[in-house]
């Protein structure tokens, strides 16, 4: 088999992604890139190849990808702005003769329906990667549990409120750890290609739910405040978050904008995260993670 690439390595996807790699194949099969390759010193030095790499940059990627057979694109952080980064690694890819892309995704990005905008960027780059020749495997992921037992709980319980215009809209919750561990089989066995996963958690909590079981374990009390979508909107404006992906700074504080967000909850409420399946235990072999376990195991960062 020729090497595995992974982009982004010095991401929280990507940097679990390696570790999980080095773990079960030889380093001289992988390659991991990153714009910042100084950042992987620790995977080097175990003997894997650590490329510069960097999208918006064609010309430093197909060195980068140099003998490359399956790779794992993961998602660039700045919703809105990433298809052509995206686009640029793909034909980087094929040109080096990749000749399978996995790629994380969201759940839902194929259905017309959803309101989320994130779907747009990712429905747009599976399209491309399902056009380019190699093939393909796409993780449809849920929410990320971690997004909810750190940057949502943490705050939320500081101030005793949480501002949701998700209503009762249930998710899925999926550790971002079992995401990882389901590219990893992904990457390393067969039968996967031209196979779209949908990645969920075991069980389907609302925000309130969610915010509720935090509220148990820390003993603290947290009152989700569900607000419309323009109450929202004016909620992150009074954190500075930018409305629109055309007003992030790049590689500034805040990589996200508010019509990302906002649009998020909308999906929530009208049911587009509310499902369940067997994906990750199909690929990984163990039953997903719960939202109470990620908790748990963030509970030590959360406010005393
Ligand atoms: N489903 C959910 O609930 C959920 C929650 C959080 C995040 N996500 C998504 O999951 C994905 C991964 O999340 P994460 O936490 O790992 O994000 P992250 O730590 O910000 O990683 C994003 C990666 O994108 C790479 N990247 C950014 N610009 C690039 C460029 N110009 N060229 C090459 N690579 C570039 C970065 O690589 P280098 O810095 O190494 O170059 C970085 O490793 C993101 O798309 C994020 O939006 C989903």
């Amino acid at each position: 088999m020729g090497k595995i690439i992974v982009c982004g390595a010095s991401g929280a996807f990507g940097r679990a992604t390696a570790q999980a790699l080095l773990a079960r194949c030889a380093a001289e099969d992988l390659v991991f890139l990153s714009r910042t390759p100084e950042r992987l010193g620790d995977f080097a030095s175990r003997g894997a190849a650590c490329r510069h790499a960097d999208f918006d940059d064609p010309a430093s990627l197909p060195a980068a990808m140099a003998g490359g057979e399956r790779m794992l694109l993961i998602s660039t952080a700045r919703v809105g702005t990433r298809v052509g980064q995206h686009r640029n690694a793909v034909a980087a890819a094929v040109a080096a003769g990749v000749r399978h892309i996995a790629y994380t995704s969201v759940i839902a990005a194929d259905e017309p329906g959803n309101p989320a905008i994130v779907k747009d960027d990712h429905r747009a780059t599976e399209l491309l990667i399902a056009d380019s020749g190699a093939e393909w495997t796409f993780f449809r992921d849920s929410q990320y549990a971690e997004a909810v037992a750190g940057p949502m709980a943490i705050p939320a319980l500081a101030m005793g409120v949480k501002p949701d215009n998700c209503g009762e809209g249930k998710v899925g919750f999926v550790s971002r750890a079992d995401c990882v561990a389901s590219a990893v089989a992904v990457l390393t066995g067969t039968g996967h290609a031209n196979t779209a996963y949908t990645l969920t958690g075991p069980q389907a909590l609302s925000i309130p739910e969610a915010m509720a079981l935090a509220s148990e374990l820390a003993g603290k009390p947290i009152v989700v405040d569900q607000v419309d979508d323009e109450a929202m909107f004016a909620y992150f404006d009074s954190l500075g978050v930018p409305r629109h992906a055309s007003d992030i700074v790049p590689d500034g504080p805040i990589p996200w904008s508010s019509d990302d967000m906002v649009t998020f909850g909308q999906a929530i409420r009208e049911g587009y995260f509310a499902r369940l399946t067997d994906h990750v235990e199909r690929l990984t072999g163990q039953a997903p993670r719960s939202l109470r376990a990620v908790m748990e195991e963030f509970r030590p960062q959360w406010p005393a």
